[in-house]
């Protein structure tokens, strides 16, 4: 038997209709903040990606799906979203007709890493990414966009982490301290952390195996090498977050595991005992540095983004189901070859109306299409014989209230859509969107 790549997974009826939910969410949340849709390539030049020799995050030094096409092109799988969208702003210079562009995006991304509850190969993010604003504002907005879509999906046990990395000043002099200070502890420390000491110290502090030691947690901080206007632009992005209400904890050992981050960095966690350690479920932050390396011009960014597994999994975690029960509008019933050749008919015309419909195609018992009826959740049921085809009527029963009627065969739409607009006074989507 062949079996799905490992990392991957399959998403089924059941699990697509969460899914299905939760994009429409996103995209009402987007467009309320005013971002539009950007889609880009699954795969990039591999340049795209591994820019930077002196990268030393995992994404890019362990993680990426590299390989060469058939004319001997590097290419890469896209890890992430945010370079792919800068060289596609750059490509289509975007910045000569905007001088602010806010964009989102959903899609898959791929990176190869160790497989457990909420890591996968293949995964899905939605982003968000500011081109064009240094504004702090800029940084909290896209804070609160995070915080709306989790409020919009109802996920409860999160904590917003900020800190602020500085500029490239602050950083240079921050690195000169952390590599004094983690010198006196080489023995003590990791083997990627005496990579990092040497390519970029600061990434120590984004280490899952030294964080729990006493010499890590007495570290110097960030915050205390920070210049005044990597303060400012801190502060500024505090204050807005306060304004607008939304609880944070300042981390000042977070730094993130991307290399390209300037200022602000944030990430937001699952905060429920029991979910596990892949509990970071939104990442971001500024890059201001970012669109000029791709060979753009200097254009300060601010992004984020979700890991859409990770939004569903806390979700199911905290019981909490995105998906509205299912219906059909209509379960036709048939009987006989003519009937049934009738129903196909009369069920295009009803699906042409906005009603959803099904039938058997198997030339089941009555019994047997009653049960479909049941667990389609089939607001009404048709039942229609040949004796029904030549009379040219139709026998149709109100599931809601048992209610039996025989209409004209042609009547079965109209019949219905009336119904279910009066019933529902509009809770109806199709009726609603008639109606508008
Ligand atoms: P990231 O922290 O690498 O940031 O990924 C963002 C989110 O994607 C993570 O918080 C996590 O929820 C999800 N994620 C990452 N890797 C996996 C995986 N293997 N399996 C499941 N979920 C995963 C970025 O990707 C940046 N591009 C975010 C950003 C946008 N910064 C600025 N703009």
């Amino acid at each position: 038997m062949l079996t799905k790549p490992k990392g991957t997974y399959d998403i089924l009826p059941d699990k697509a209709k969460s899914w299905v939910r939760l994009e429409e969410i996103i995209r009402r949340i987007t467009k309320l903040y005013h971002y539009e849709e950007v889609r880009t390539p699954i795969f990039e030049v591999s340049e795209v990606f591994h820019r930077d020799e002196n990268d030393t995050s995992d994404m890019v030094t362990k993680e990426t799906y590299d390989f060469l096409d058939r004319s001997e092109r590097k290419m890469t799988l896209r890890p992430e979203g945010t370079a792919g969208l800068a060289r596609a702003y750059i490509e289509n210079k975007i910045y000569a007709n905007e001088q602010i562009s806010k964009f989102f995006y959903m899609g898959p991304m791929f990176r190869y890493e160790n497989m457990q509850k909420g890591r996968q190969r293949q995964f899905t993010q939605f982003g968000l990414e500011v081109y064009g604003s240094t504004s702090p504002l800029s940084d909290a907005e896209v804070i609160s966009t995070a915080v709306a879509v989790i409020k919009a999906i109802g996920l409860k046990g999160v904590k917003v982490k900020v800190n602020s990395i500085g500029d490239d000043i602050s950083r240079q002099n921050y690195k000169k301290v952390l590599v004094e200070y983690f010198n006196n502890y080489k023995d003590k420390l990791c083997k990627d952390c005496l990579k990092r000491l040497e390519k970029n110290p600061l990434r120590i502090l984004d280490c899952k195996i030294d964080r729990n030691e006493e010499f890590f947690k007495n570290a110097p901080k960030i915050g205390d090498y920070l210049t005044d206007e990597s303060k400012e632009h801190f502060n500024g992005v505090l204050e807005a977050l306060k304004e607008m209400q939304i609880e944070y904890i300042v981390d000042s050992n977070l730094v993130r595991g991307l290399d390209y981050y300037t200022h602000t960095v944030f990430e937001i966690e699952v905060d429920v005992e029991g979910f596990g350690s892949q509990n970071v479920i939104c990442g971001g932050g500024r890059y201001n540095n970012m669109i000029e390396e791709i060979g753009g011009p200097k254009t300060p960014a601010v992004g984020l983004a979700f890991g859409m597994e990770r939004l569903l999994l806390a979700l199911e975690f905290e019981n909490r189901i995105l998906t509205k029960p299912d219906y059909l509008h209509i379960y036709f019933i048939s009987l006989g070859k003519k009937a049934q050749m009738q129903t196909l008919r009369l069920m295009n015309m009803c699906r042409m109306g906005g009603l959803a419909c099904e039938m058997d195609y198997l030339d089941r018992s009555i019994k047997a299409q009653f049960k479909s009826a049941d667990k389609y959740n089939a607001k009404f049921t048709a039942i229609l014989g040949d004796n029904e085809v030549e009379n040219f009527v139709i026998n149709v029963k109100n599931n809601e209230t048992d209610e039996q009627e025989t209409i004209g065969l042609n009547d079965i739409y109209s019949y219905v859509f009336n119904k279910l607009s009066v019933n529902s006074q509009s809770s109806c989507q199709t009726c609603k969107e008639k109606k508008e």
